[in-house]
């Protein structure tokens, strides 16, 4: 029997190739960086399966390349957002993602965030290492206090719940804003308070980000919600670059209309070096590594293999963000 055809967009790790590779013939795009879009067109044509990456811009242009026999997209990722859903689902292709296995993962990441930008790490490292320190000093690089600080979380899916249990040990006050999920505190079981977007950018002291990119989250943080924030707030991104103005985080930091921020994400992605925001001081930014542990990319290419395999039988997938595609 022939083996079905897939497209996979990047090297993931081997736990989830090794799945793939026992039962499909896999055409895998070797880069280190993403496919171009030509070669991404190009090798989708007659697949029976594409796996891609967020980096990946998976529309109904790709979904005619592949053609009629494409049976499942499988998105090494949480977010959905560079695929084109439904348009997937009006074809009636399910689509996978990761949820869950890089909750805790990514949750670690953003509060690691908003302590480094609290109390100002990577510039103390970057003050010794340019032999700019002399000595103790009692105003030298002051932060702000993590712990009985408000915690305003955006988003208060999987990954913004388990920030919020985090802040229980720095027995922060934690305000969120989620007009998808409003649940009570005593489901929470964290007392985290639902509110409104701009009483949560007024009190907070850290606002952290969790939202999904979409049309109505797209540049939510703009110069209007800034203005919102108190001068002393810190700004933190692990979620999408996209939720954040560029343009108005820089005026605001490079303003001192707010303290400081920490993105793991930006707009767009990669950020070109030559960026003006790399030039502030009160700006930490990583790339894009939240669910970058060897254990969790693990678990993510394993779930992504599983999606995969099982859109190709025909089965339903473990983890499908369209599942009325099989009603
Ligand atoms: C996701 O999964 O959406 C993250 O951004 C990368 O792990």
């Amino acid at each position: 029997m022939t083996k079905p055809m897939v497209f996979i967009t990047r090297r993931i790790p081997e736990e989830g190739l090794a799945i793939i590779a026992q039962s499909c013939e896999v055409d895998l795009w070797p880069g280190e960086l993403p496919p171009p879009r030509e070669v991404i067109l190009q090798r989708s044509k007659g697949v029976e399966g594409i796996l891609s990456l967020l980096t990946d811009k998976i529309d109904a242009e790709v979904m005619d390349a592949a053609g009629s026999r494409l049976k499942v997209i499988s998105n090494y990722a949480v977010g959905i957002d560079n695929i084109a859903l439904a348009e997937a689902t009006k074809r009636g292709i399910p689509v996978g993602n990761t949820p869950g296995v890089l909750t805790e993962t990514t949750a670690d990441f953003a509060f690691c965030m908003l302590m480094s930008a609290a109390r100002r790490i990577a510039e103390g490292d970057r003050y010794v290492r340019s032999g700019r320190w002399k000595t103790w000093g009692p105003k030298l690089l002051l932060g702000q206090d993590i712990y009985e600080a408000t915690l305003g979380i955006i988003g208060f899916g999987r990954i913004g719940r388990a920030v919020a249990r985090r802040a229980q040990g720095f027995n922060m006050r934690v305000l969120y804003y989620d007009p998808m999920s409003a649940i009570d505190d005593e489901e929470a079981g964290i007392g985290a308070i639902s509110t409104d977007l701009d009483t949560l950018l007024r009190e907070a002291d850290f606002i952290s980000i969790h939202t999904p990119l979409t049309e109505a989250t797209y540049h939510m943080i703009d110069n209007q919600a800034f203005s919102n924030m108190k001068s002393t707030a810190v700004l933190i991104n692990t979620a999408r670059g996209g939720v954040v103005d560029p343009d108005a985080l820089y005026h605001a930091l490079s303003e001192g209309r707010i303290a400081s921020a920490a993105l793991d994400v930006t707009d767009p992605e990669p950020i070109s070096p030559d960026n003006p925001l790399l030039e502030l001081d009160n700006l930490i930014i990583t790339p894009h590594i939240g669910s970058a542990s060897v254990a969790t990319r693990n678990k993510m290419a394993r779930m992504a293999a599983e999606n995969l395999i099982a859109g190709l039988k025909g089965e339903k997938l473990p983890n499908c963000v369209n599942p009325e595609v099989y009603i």
